[in-house]
């Protein structure tokens, strides 16, 4: 099929990359030609697993191109995906106007008479597609085209896995023409396609998030009641992942949930209930009970430290909002970085990948950025572990706390074994273990 995909981010990128390696024919566009030259070279501007060998089988068999030409994008395609960044505004709700630009440049740009679907691939509040219908209808005189919601459920880290591994595929939309058009796509996955009305495959998106979002959060404040009654949160969650109704996935108790997407969409969410009149407490209680998450963690450095840090060191191993990624949007490790730098201590940061975004969100102000992991243990107070990379597991923490001012581990991710850090003298914090 022919496709645009409009938008080169996470979900852009990803999905223009994917649907080409699948024998679509791809346009990718973006008004960023240093972006789009970089891409060419094979250079992404972002890391993602298995994204750029992708990119360039694909580059090089023609199935996969870039243009910043809105003209061509738009008459090569059947399909036009948008794909542009939905941010939070400062209400919480999400920001819409890329979204309206591009409905509007692409109504502006269609020539042909062919038929098109319009689908928003963007995180969008319900009743969004209605608007990007209008915005083409208002810009064009050829209303031979349909809009569609095909959200996407991709992880970071795991993005092209993931890609090829749909556990579902969601398209909404009120026309059948549009619903059959889109499906083509994915028919040939071994997956189940759910065809929805707009709004419902809008909610859809919002409702995962929100639900895995509020799963995290109930393990996280389970984890409070572990620490208070002398429980073991790894235990109580294998124990309740077993049962197949509740499942293993997402029970991982540690600093509270960042990223680009659960603590956006969780809001967005709340804001629309608001808007339509429903009070979704629910909701409101997982965003505070995430920021808590956060705090009581950072208070346990405080108890062991005193609330003024002057003079202390931390090492931190982990800058990522989670492994395999180098984004730092969110990060509950960056927060707590500045609340730790707020409190007057000097941090000496690890990543395996995500130092330089880190960089551009944490400036230079009483931090350091460590090359070498050993470095994060090197005349330091303590050691606090906030993304769960699969690295720091296989650290010899024992040859490593021979730099280490005292032997203290904070485990925000749970990642270690306390009964044998202590063995090995160590002092360990974990989160409700
Ligand atoms: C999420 C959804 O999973 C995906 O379907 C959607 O398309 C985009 O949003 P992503 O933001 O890439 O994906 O990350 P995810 O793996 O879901 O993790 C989100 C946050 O929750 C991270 O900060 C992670 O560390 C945290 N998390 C996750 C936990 O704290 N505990 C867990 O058990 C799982």
């Amino acid at each position: 099929m022919k496709i645009t995909v409009i938008g080169t981010g996470y979900v852009g990128l990803v999905t223009g990359a994917v649907f080409s390696d699948w024998g679509n024919d791809v346009y990718c566009l973006d008004i960023d030609t240093n972006k789009l030259n970089e891409i060419k070279k094979g250079n992404m501007p972002i890391y993602e697993v298995g994204l750029k060998e992708v990119v360039l089988k694909n580059l090089e068999n023609g199935n996969f191109k870039v243009t910043s030409d809105y003209a061509l994008a738009v008459d090569h395609a059947e399909i036009i995906l948008i794909c542009v960044g939905t941010p939070s505004n400062q209400s919480g709700a999400a920001d819409l106007s890329f979204v309206y630009k591009v409905a509007e440049q692409i109504g502006q740009n269609r020539k042909k008479d062919d038929y098109q679907v319009i689908v928003c691939k963007s995180t969008v509040p319900v009743g969004t597609n209605n608007e990007v219908r209008d915005i083409i209808l208002q810009n064009t005189t050829n209303h031979n085209f349909d809009v569609l919601s095909n959200p996407e459920f991709l992880r970071e880290g795991s993005a092209v896995y993931d890609a090829n591994h749909l556990d579902r595929v969601v398209i909404g939309s009120d026309s059948k023409k549009a619903l059959d058009t889109m499906a083509q796509i994915y028919e040939h996955l071994d997956t189940k396609i759910v065809k929805t009305d707009l709004a419902s495959a809008e909610l859809i998106k919002y409702a995962s998030n929100a639900f895995l979002a509020t799963k995290i959060t109930f393990i996280n404040e389970i984890a409070q009641i572990c620490e208070k009654v002398g429980a073991n949160v790894k235990d109580v969650s294998l124990g309740m992942g077993l049962d197949t109704r509740i499942g293993n996935k997402f029970l991982n108790a540690g600093i509270g949930f960042g990223g680009s997407c659960f603590p956006k969409d969780v809001e967005a969410l709340h804001k629309t209930s608001s808007e339509n009149l429903y009070d979704f407490k629910l909701l409101r209680g997982v965003l505070d009970a995430n920021e808590d998450q956060r705090i009581f963690f950072t208070k346990k450095i405080f108890s062991k430290f005193g609330e003024n840090l002057s003079g202390k060191t931390i090492g931190i191993l982990g800058a990522a909002f989670k492994k395999d990624t180098d984004d730092v949007r969110k990060s509950v490790s960056v927060a707590i970085i500045k609340d730790l730098r707020g409190a007057g201590a000097k941090v000496k940061l690890y990543d395996p990948i995500a130092l330089e975004n880190a960089k551009h969100e944490l400036g230079e102000l009483s931090i350091e950025y460590s090359a070498d992991h050993k470095d994060a243990f090197t005349n330091v107070d303590a050691v606090a572990i906030l993304t769960e990379w699969d690295e720091f597991k296989e650290y010899d923490y024992v040859s490593l706390s021979t730099t280490m001012r005292n032997k203290v581990i904070f485990d925000g991710r749970n990642i270690l074994d306390k009964s044998l850090m202590q063995n090995n003298g160590f002092e360990y914090y974990g989160v409700g273990v």
